[in-house]
């Protein structure tokens, strides 16, 4: 996110500095690696400071003390990123500054602990990666993860900056010792360059000009090396990708897809696919404020206009139709857990693609990867800042390209449903087979016609609430008088099918996800025959009643709050269980020590505490009859 007065202040740099080729790196290293001192020098050295800017600085310098009558850089970058963040919350603060040679936008991401997001924030546009190491401390596990994390998200030019090294006397052996050290963990990581530098952020040893301090080193300083390496622009050389971010109608006779081409490059003439339909057209315009382009690449925000009217929406990707993206709903993919709430596999979670956000759920974790050894470990769940390879399906087919291929279009993040916070980052390694192999099968016998039959509207009653609250009474007595009156029903309750279906799911979180998740799919089946099916499940989180409904189509799913006070439940305790497991013989016991997080929405809200059960079966059935399920 940009400050108006900021995004100025960088369109005049870019203006100024138009001829000149853009680096854009990224610096990373653990909280007192020296990353803001290093940035403040960086700055400082290539004069791009503001005057009032280093008058602060000094008379903080002086009043803080901490070196003496040298400027602190550390001050003044963290001054700037204080003053930035005054009213909104930023993650990932870019500074630019130039030299003669090119220009540099650096994403200085903080080290607090929700550091792996803000990396991949700052990584997603970074070209080079300038990874920091105290000399005194050498590679830590923050170096090692990382370093890691910047090869997964597809960083492939690294510097090894080793900082204080006037706090080891400049020791030549340190250095490489370092050096070695780190070269040993990351040479399966194919970083296409490398360089180590030994520096001093705070006395500016290496960093613009050569140390007198160093004369052992014979390599490039910072700065030479960020002007010199050549990091080509891969987009433009990949297929022509654009994310449709909305379709331009001002009037009807005219109709242009708006968006940022994300890798390749489009002329008027050019094929071009919509990766979902598989539709082709040609290139009529592509358009823009200042007039038509004869070409537009990677990078530009541009309107296309097409030859044909064909069917495109927000969230489609244009493509090069000789190059297309692969569509698919399930993937291998490399995910960065970013929240301190786990994944739960099973759980469905959104996923924004490019423009396109689809529900998606883990289906399987298949490892994990441990950042000190890089060995692969078995998971059940990924905690904060772990790396796993995981399955996963998505609600609807999307278009995407395997992340290798197109980083644009094969990186991911993932959002919580509740909390809409992002809680994680992902590449996709490829498209499972099995999606595209497997197709639904088109029934001659439709649900329609099996309900038809049965002189009904197939739908689920999902009931949900405490143990102990009247779930499956009140399922009974209602499944009981709708058989009497020539009904067909199916009831799955909880008890039962765990003793079948689910007997090896316990009553952890991750457990009973994949619990509704069966009964969810089970119920669906059961629907699709024509039945009116009741669940009787504590079902005690939103996001999978939430996936339940989704399941099924408008009409089908009617949430039932079967409303009993905790007190009440624990009195009633029909099985015993709550005593036990206040008596800590029962571990994870909904309303105990689980949560019970309860329906929001339901259409049908008993107080189940209170009414007799009789009275709200009959409440139930004449909800269902008013409503037409009954024939
Ligand atoms: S759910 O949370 O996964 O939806 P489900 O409805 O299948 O639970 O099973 C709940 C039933 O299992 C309870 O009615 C109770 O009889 C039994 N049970 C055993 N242990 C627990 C527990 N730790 N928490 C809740 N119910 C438990």
């Amino acid at each position: 996110m940009t400050m108006p007065a900021e995004a100025e202040a960088f369109a005049d740099y870019l203006v100024a500095h138009e001829h000149k080729s853009l680096l854009r790196f990224l610096t990373c290293g653990s909280v007192d690696d020296g990353k803001s001192t290093l940035i403040g020098r960086l700055l400082y050295d290539t004069k791009l400071l503001f005057e009032d800017q280093l008058a602060t600085l000094s008379n903080d310098s002086r009043k803080h003390g901490t070196v003496g009558d040298d400027l602190d850089f550390a001050l003044l970058v963290d001054g700037l990123a204080a003053e930035r963040e005054q009213g909104i919350t930023i993650d990932v603060a870019y500074r630019f500054f130039a030299t003669d040679k090119r220009k540099f936008i650096v994403a200085d991401t903080p080290g607090h602990e929700q550091y792996t997001r803000n990396m991949a924030t700052g990584a997603s546009n970074s070209d080079l990666a300038v990874i920091l190491v105290d000399a005194r401390q050498g590679i830590l596990t923050q170096t090692r993860r990382h370093s890691f994390i910047v090869s997964l998200l597809g960083i492939r030019h690294v510097v090894l900056a080793v900082n204080k090294i006037d706090l080891v006397g400049y020791s030549q052996e340190r250095f490489e010792e370092i050096v070695r050290d780190y070269q040993a963990f990351a040479k399966d990581f194919g970083f296409e360059s490398f360089l180590a530098v030994p520096l001093s952020a705070r006395y500016g040893d290496n960093v613009l000009e050569p140390s007198p301090h160093t004369p052992w080193y014979g390599g490039p300083t910072l700065v030479e090396y960020l002007e010199s390496v050549p990091v080509e622009d891969d987009a433009l050389a990949r297929p022509f990708r654009m994310p449709v971010q909305w379709v331009n109608r001002p009037n009807l006779d005219f109709r242009g897809f708006a968006g940022t081409i994300v890798s390749g490059s489009v002329r008027p003439g050019d094929i071009v696919a919509v990766a979902n339909s598989g539709r082709t057209t040609r290139v009529k315009a592509i358009v823009t404020k200042d007039g038509n382009l004869r070409e537009a690449g990677a990078g530009e925000a541009v309107t296309l206009t097409l030859e044909d009217e064909v069917d495109i929406s927000r969230g489609d990707i244009l493509a090069a139709a000789e190059a297309r993206p692969e569509v698919s709903d399930q993937f291998a993919a490399h995910l960065i857990w970013m929240h301190d709430d786990h994944l739960l596999p099973g759980r469905p979670y959104l996923i924004k693609i490019g423009t396109r956000t689809v529900s998606a759920s883990v289906t399987e974790i298949k490892h994990k990867v441990d950042v000190n050894s890089f060995q692969k470990l078995a998971a059940k769940q990924l905690e904060l800042n772990e790396v796993g390879v995981v399955n996963l399906a998505t609600q609807q087919p999307i278009a995407f390209d395997p992340f290798a291929q197109v980083p644009q279009t094969g990186a991911f993040i993932v959002i919580d449903r509740m909390s809409n916070l992002t809680v994680g980052a992902g590449m996709i390694d490829f498209g499972l087979r099995r999606a595209t192999n497997v197709h639904w099968q088109a029934l001659e016998v439709s649900k329609a016609s099996r309900a038809a039959m049965k002189f009904q509207k197939p739908v689920i009653l999902w009931f949900t609430g405490l143990s102990g609250s009247g779930k499956s009474t009140v399922a009974n007595l209602v499944e009981k008088k709708l058989n009497a009156t020539g009904k067909h029903t199916y009831m799955l309750d909880g008890d039962n099918v765990r003793h079948g279906l689910n007997k090896d799911l316990g009553f952890t979180e991750a457990d009973r996800v994949e619990n509704i998740r069966r009964v969810a799919e089970t119920a669906k089946l059961f629907v699709d025959a024509g039945l009116i099916v009741l669940t009787s499940f504590i079902s005690p989180f939103r996001a999978e009643r939430r996936l339940a409904r989704e399941l099924m189509e408008d009409g089908e799913f009617i949430e039932v709050f079967v409303d009993t006070p905790l007190e009440i439940a624990e009195q009633r305790d029909p099985k015993g269980l709550y005593k036990r497991a206040r008596a800590g013989q029962i571990k994870n016991f909904t309303g105990i020590d689980s949560p019970y997080e309860p329906p929001e929405h339901a259409e049908i809200h008993l107080d189940a505490g209170h009414r007799a059960a009789e009275e709200l079966a009959d409440e139930i059935v004449g909800y269902l009859s008013a409503r037409g399920y009954l024939g």
